[in-house]
């Protein structure tokens, strides 16, 4: 089959490896931990659940393509109109979405600092764009680098806070700096995932208001605080302009209807998330203190990750976890070569990790 040059060269995207899959490769028995992928691990909201099973029996119907009542009530909790929403089959979508919308032309460029979230790449491979990959600096985004490359043929500037996989968060003012630093016509993406977890932290800034500024669009999803990555549900907030264009080229049906009554039932649960945020910050806490006195270096996180280093060949500690069944995700192939990146799991399964990496380490 004749394909195009830069389809020939794409990777799959390469998530973190699923429990059944690593039961099957390695013939483990028992419990197996899965910390590789910042999922919620305490499940979904009771509530989600309950609205699932309800709606079970009318999956012969449509979804509806405007998500009319989901609209309504995330409008609501946001202090948002409902044109500045806009939902994806999950966020991942949202940014093929911005990419299918607003960079059309070959000669386009996007910015965005690395590493980061991986997809920012992997889907403007597919699209064929200029990828301007900047080195984050000390872990972070770095503002200055991110002005000084954009140019007439920037597009689009991704900006992920928290930073995944790094865990660190950019400042409002610098996110201003970047939005006022660059023309009205180039799209600013604020990728906020992580933002309920983000939220527990003191110094993080609420950032939510800079869609006002025309050329920003704001990113959060339902699959990390609110655990319902399986469905594929995330969302948009931006001016009422972007979010018109956006709809042209959505597939009309692109949030399911089981995905719709999860999460409008999971926004009222608003206990799942107090308790979600409360064991990742407790998760947190237990997590640091043991690197410490591991003597490992780790980075500072606002999201429900850990971006450490183990001072050793990450790909080989990686591997000797999975053989222990434990599953985390290695940085070797972002260039962070002793670097594992970790997902603050339940208060067991975090014990579970350290007993496992201490074995590892000898230690
Ligand atoms: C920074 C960031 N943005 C977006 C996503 C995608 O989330 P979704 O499940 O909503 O597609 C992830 C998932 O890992 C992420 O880390």
């Amino acid at each position: 089959m004749r394909v195009a040059d830069y389809i020939e060269k794409l990777k799959p995207y390469e998530g973190g490896k699923p429990i059944e899959e690593l039961k099957r490769e390695l013939g483990i028995e028992g419990d197996i931990i899965k910390l590789a992928s910042n999922e919620n691990p305490l499940g979904p909201s009771e509530k989600a659940v309950d609205a699932i099973r309800e709606i079970a029996d009318k999956v012969n119907f449509y979804p509806d393509g405007d998500a009319y009542y989901l609209k309504e009530k995330l409008a609501k909790k946001l202090g948002v109109s409902r044109d500045n929403l806009i939902f994806g089959n999950g966020s991942d979508e949202l940014i093929e979405l911005i990419y299918r919308t607003f960079a059309t032309d070959t000669n386009d460029e996007i910015v965005y600092c690395y590493p980061t979230f991986i997809e920012y790449k992997i889907i403007g491979m597919a699209f064929n764009k200029r990828l301007v990959e900047l080195p984050l600096k000390d872990f972070a985004y770095d503002i200055d680098a991110i002005i000084d490359a954009v140019n007439p043929k920037t597009r689009i500037v991704f900006l992920n806070t928290p930073n995944n996989p790094t865990g660190t968060a950019i400042k409002r003012k610098d996110l201003e700096r970047v939005i006022e630093g660059v023309s009205d016509d180039v799209l600013v993406v604020i990728d906020e995932a992580y933002y309920e977890y983000a939220k527990a932290e003191d110094d993080y800034d609420e950032i939510l208001d800079l869609y006002k500024k025309g050329n920003v669009i704001v990113l959060r999803t339902f699959s990390k605080a609110y655990g319902l990555a399986g469905l594929r549900i995330g969302y948009g907030i931006a001016s009422k302009e972007i979010v018109d264009y956006l709809n042209r080229t959505r597939p009309p049906f692109n949030v399911n209807i089981v995905a719709q009554h999860a999460a409008l039932a999971a926004l009222d649960d608003d206990e799942h998330i107090k308790n979600t945020v409360e064991n990742n910050q407790k998760g947190k806490e237990y997590l640091y203190s043991e690197f410490e006195k591991l003597g490992l270096k780790y980075i500072k996180t606002y999201a429900n990750f850990i971006l450490f280093d183990v001072g050793d060949d990450a790909d080989r500690i990686y591997n000797e976890l999975l053989k222990k069944g434990v599953i985390v995700r290695s940085m070797s192939g972002y260039g962070y070569k002793t670097f594992l990146r970790v997902s603050i799991g339940t208060p067991h399964e975090n014990e579970v990790f350290i007993t496992k990496l201490k074995e590892i380490l000898n230690v």
